[in-house]
Order: structure tokens, then sequence, then C-alpha cells
């Protein structure tokens, strides 16, 4: 491999008009981000426990925590990342949505009693570059007022039919800027898709197999045809790809509702593997193993990689291997592989 060429240079190029990086974005594997209730005791008792063990932890403060219980989430969040060392393990927050009444409270709680802790929050329901400016500068704020050095990121739920159209504004807002996900529930209902399952496919998103035709060359459309079951989120996660990409910041798979099934689970973040995530959500435990398996390149793809890497020389040329023809462009993707496997082995 050239020493002077990695796949950052051409993974990650600096975008024309986007702010220069505030620092360095930490290439620090992310592939699983385990959502957890800090209000929930029994939940956050475990939580020492699983340092180490997975890349981000994440104490969520929005949906699925009760209104009753959004203090008890936040004060419960404050003393968690008080009494734990976080190791290797990244600590992330789900805040509130800047339209509702918590979201002041969780920043100017979080920030200077747990700011030095916190690497990213994540902000649901993200609509334009306002709502990242907003956050950009309360952050500033807050965080020139607790004297913290290091600047917290801001990681983007893509989750409205506005915010999609606007990905691209949004990935290029601030220079804070980490990553975005998919939100499929809340951006379901908010396209008035037909859908109620939270990610994943849907038995009723077909193409069905043309009909065989008889000897006279007329189509029997009674016969028996395969069909094959579409991905309702193909669109959205590849339009989050490029934007992340042409901004060199992270994009991620979202939640996968239907924890009992396991397969399907990994088919979705296999998918987003493969058009570019580098990690997803895990809702449950056994969705982190999922997650640590397939958004880490595979021994026999890492080995292609370092072998193409080597036949390539200085990176320039044609070679043929294994009867397949690899130049500087199948080069790049080898090395996508490669920068991966050295980052997750780091
Ligand atoms: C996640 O927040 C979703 O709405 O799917
Ligand atoms: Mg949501």
């Amino acid at each position: 491999m050239s020493g002077s060429r990695s796949a950052k240079d051409f993974f990650r190029p600096l975008a024309v008009g986007a702010p220069a990086p505030l620092t360095e974005i930490p290439a620090r594997p992310s592939r699983a981000i385990h959502f957890f209730d800090p209000s929930n005791p029994k939940m956050a008792a475990k939580i020492p426990d699983m340092v180490g063990k997975v890349d981000v932890l994440l104490g969520n403060l929005e949906d699925a925590i009760k209104a009753d219980n959004k203090t008890a989430a936040r004060e419960g969040l404050v003393k968690i990342a008080q009494e734990t060392d976080f190791g290797p393990t990244q600590l992330w927050t789900r805040i509130n949505s800047l339209d509702s009444p918590w979201v002041l409270d969780d920043l100017t709680t979080l920030v200077p009693a747990i700011g030095d802790k916190l690497d990213v929050i994540m902000v649901p329901k993200v609509q334009g570059a306002e709502d990242i400016h907003y956050v950009d500068r309360l952050l500033a704020q807050l965080e020139a007022k607790a004297g913290l050095e290091r600047p917290i990121l801001i990681h983007a739920i893509l989750e409205t039919a506005r915010g999609v159209a606007n990905v691209e504004e949004i990935c290029a807002a601030s220079p804070r800027m980490q990553g975005l996900s998919l939100g499929p529930a809340d951006l379901a209902a908010d396209r008035r898709m037909k859908t109620t399952r939270v990610g994943g496919g849907h038995p009723g998103y077909l193409v069905r197999q043309d009909p065989p035709k008889n000897e006279l060359g007329v189509a029997d459309i009674n016969a028996a045809r395969t069909t094959y079951q579409q991905d309702l989120w193909h669109y959205t996660i590849a339009r989050m790809v490029d934007a992340c990409a042409m901004h060199g910041i992270y994009p991620y798979y979202g939640p996968f509702g239907d924890i009992a099934d396991e397969v399907a689970c990994e088919d979705q973040f296999r998918n987003a593997f493969l058009l570019g995530c580098v990690g997803t959500w895990s809702l449950h435990p056994k969705q982190i193993a999922i997650a640590n398996r397939v958004f880490s390149p595979s021994v026999e793809d890492v080995a292609h990689a370092r072998r193409v890497a080597a036949a390539m020389g200085d990176g320039t040329g044609a070679v043929m291997l294994d009867g397949k023809m690899e130049d500087d462009a199948s080069l790049k993707q080898c090395l996508v592989m490669v920068e991966l496997a050295e980052q997750l082995a780091a």
C-alpha cells in the first residue's frame, strides 16, 4: 500500500463551503449505540457492567421516556455519568426535541454537570440547519460557562420529511456535526407511510416477477409467480449516506423494533453497512452482538483488501487477481475495509 494514501483521503473529503472541522472527529468505533432509560433504576444498575462491551452507551431522555419521568431520567443520567468510568465506551445522550418543554432543561442541566463526560448529543426531529445552529450556539455558551475544553459533538436524527429534504444543509450546519441516524418510526408517521413497524421491511412492499408466457406468447397472469420484498428505507439511507460522505460525517441505521426477529434485524443492519453506514442503534442487549458482528468487516474481506493493496504497489495501474481486474478505484474500496479494520483493532 502506498504510504501517503489512506481511505480517509477518498472517503471523507472536505466539502466545498462546509465549515472547517472544529476538531478532528474522533474516529472511535460506534457500531452499536445502545439506548438505556436513565430513569429506570434496574437498567441504570446494569450500565457499569456494559462499559467496554459496547462502543456507545446512550442515555435516552426523549421518546419512550414518560413525560412524568423526564426529570428523573435527566437526573439519573447525571448520576450515572458522574459515578461511572466509561473507559473506551463513549457516552451519548438523546435530548428531547426542540419543540418540547424539556429540552432547555436537558441542555442547561447536562452540560455543566457532565459535559466533560458527554461525547455526543443526539438531537431528534431535526428539520433544517436552523435546529443545529440553535443547539450549536447554546452548547458554545454552556461549554464556555462551564470551562469545558473539549467540544460536545452533535448527531441529528433524520425523522421528518423536511429533515430528509434538508439533509445536506443539516450535515453542513456545524463543525460539531458527528453523524446522522435514520428515525424510521417518526419518519413513517411524518410522511404518512402506512406501516406501523419500527424499521425493517414490510410484507406488502413487493415487486412481482413478470408472468410466464404461453405458447402463443400471451402472458398468463394467473400463474404462480415469485414476489420479492423490497426495502422501504433504501432511498432515505442512500440519501443520508451521500450527504454524510460529502460532509465527512458518519451515517447510522436507527432502531429495529422487532427485538425477537434477530434474523431480519441482522439483514437490515447488513444492508445499511453495505450501503455505507458505520453503525446502528441497539434497543436490547442482544442487538449489540448483532451490530458488532455486522458493522465489522469480515476477516475474509480484510484479507482480500490487504492482498489487493499489496498487489497494487504504488496504488496506480491495474493488476489481475484471481481472474478479476483491480485498479486505482478498487484499491480505494479495499482501503475503506482496511482502515475500518485498523480502527476497530486500535
Ligand atoms: C426513532 O427515533 C424513530 O422515530 O424511529
Ligand atoms: Mg423518533
